[in-house]
């Protein structure tokens, strides 16, 4: 059943977070919306441009619409993930989504305003939540200054301005993480106290973090000794950092990568054991299984196990 995320993160603000996973297949459409009714957890669909241009975005909200009559008891919204001004116009005429991110974070402080105020109006008139970003989610590396490490990261002190100005009903911010599997080139992780001074500016309002993958090791490792060329240095976010982000407020992390590193474990130790078998449905439905119980510990480890 669709619900609203404003409801969903009123409930969780400081105690738990929604996963919000990007899906592009039918499988991970299954394996999500299986583990959402086995862990009674509610959780985002999300849906990113890159998704649209592959399964294409009919495909996508059809699958989803699917899959809500399959899992009848699966409680979630759907998410246009980092979508620009055009994506989100588009995700609000379809009514396929409840939610959408406006991503005009490269630009500058008051065309990011603009670009997302506009947006915002849209939405509200369709009572679709709207994500904003503010800060630069990138990989900063190890050998910047001080100050060109807080250049990247959100700016605690204009966040109360830009939610004000543009009434965006939750905000993505940049503390650290950084898309793909290769998230910290250091030992640097989240900067929390960023994301303390954000929480302090803003508080009860529910924070988002982008680049939400634990990049396992052990998956990682696996993947490269079934034949994958992972480079040693891949890492993510510690399960202890998530549960302390969540105290700080933030109430949605997004997930791809970890999704993404199953796939190709799972099919790359499929292939590698059965070099006679060419069948799509083999692997597939133990992507879909070993993807749901993943999805199952996820749910746990961000406390939202029998939430839905
Ligand atoms: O559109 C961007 C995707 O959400 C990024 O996901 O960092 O896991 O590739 P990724
Ligand atoms: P990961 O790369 O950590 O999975 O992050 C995904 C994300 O933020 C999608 O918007
Ligand atoms: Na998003
Ligand atoms: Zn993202």
């Amino acid at each position: 059943m669709p619900v609203l995320p404003k409801e969903l993160f009123k409930k969780c603000y400081g105690r738990y977070a929604i996963a919000a996973v990007n899906v592009f297949t039918m499988e991970q459409v299954h394996g999500l919306f299986h583990a959402g009714e086995t862990a009674n957890a509610p959780f985002l669909v999300q849906i990113t441009p890159a998704a649209r241009d592959y399964a294409h975005s009919i495909m996508l909200e059809a699958m989803v619409h699917a899959a809500s009559k399959i899992y009848p008891k699966a409680v979630y919204a759907v998410h246009l993930d980092h979508g620009n001004e055009e994506h989100a116009k588009d995700a609000i005429t379809s009514g396929g989504y409840q939610s959408i991110m406006i991503d005009a974070s490269h630009e500058a402080f008051e065309d990011n305003v603009k670009i997302t105020k506009r947006i915002v109006e849209r939405a509200h008139e369709h009572e679709i939540f709207v994500e904003a970003e503010l800060g630069v989610l990138s990989g900063v590396e190890d050998d910047l200054s001080i100050d060109e490490k807080h250049a990247k990261y959100t700016n605690p002190s204009e966040v109360e301005r830009f939610v004000q100005l543009t009434k965006c009903d939750s905000l993505a911010v940049a503390v650290g993480t950084s898309h793909g599997a290769y998230k910290f080139s250091g030992v640097q992780g989240i900067q929390f106290d960023i994301l303390e001074e954000i929480q302090r500016r803003l508080p009860e309002f529910p924070i988002v973090l982008h680049g939400g993958s634990a990049v396992n090791e052990e998956e990682v490792q696996r993947i490269n000794r079934a034949g994958g060329q992972l480079l040693k240095n891949a890492t993510g976010v510690p399960p202890q950092e998530i549960a302390r982000a969540i105290k700080y407020g933030v109430c949605k992390i997004n997930i791809a990568t970890d999704t993404r590193l199953l796939w190709t474990r799972v099919h790359r130790e499929f292939f590698r054991d059965h070099t006679p078998l060419f069948d799509p449905v083999i692997p597939g439905k133990e992507y879909i299984r070993a993807y749901s119980d993943f999805m199952v510990q996820k749910f746990e480890l961000f406390g939202a196990t029998n939430k839905a």
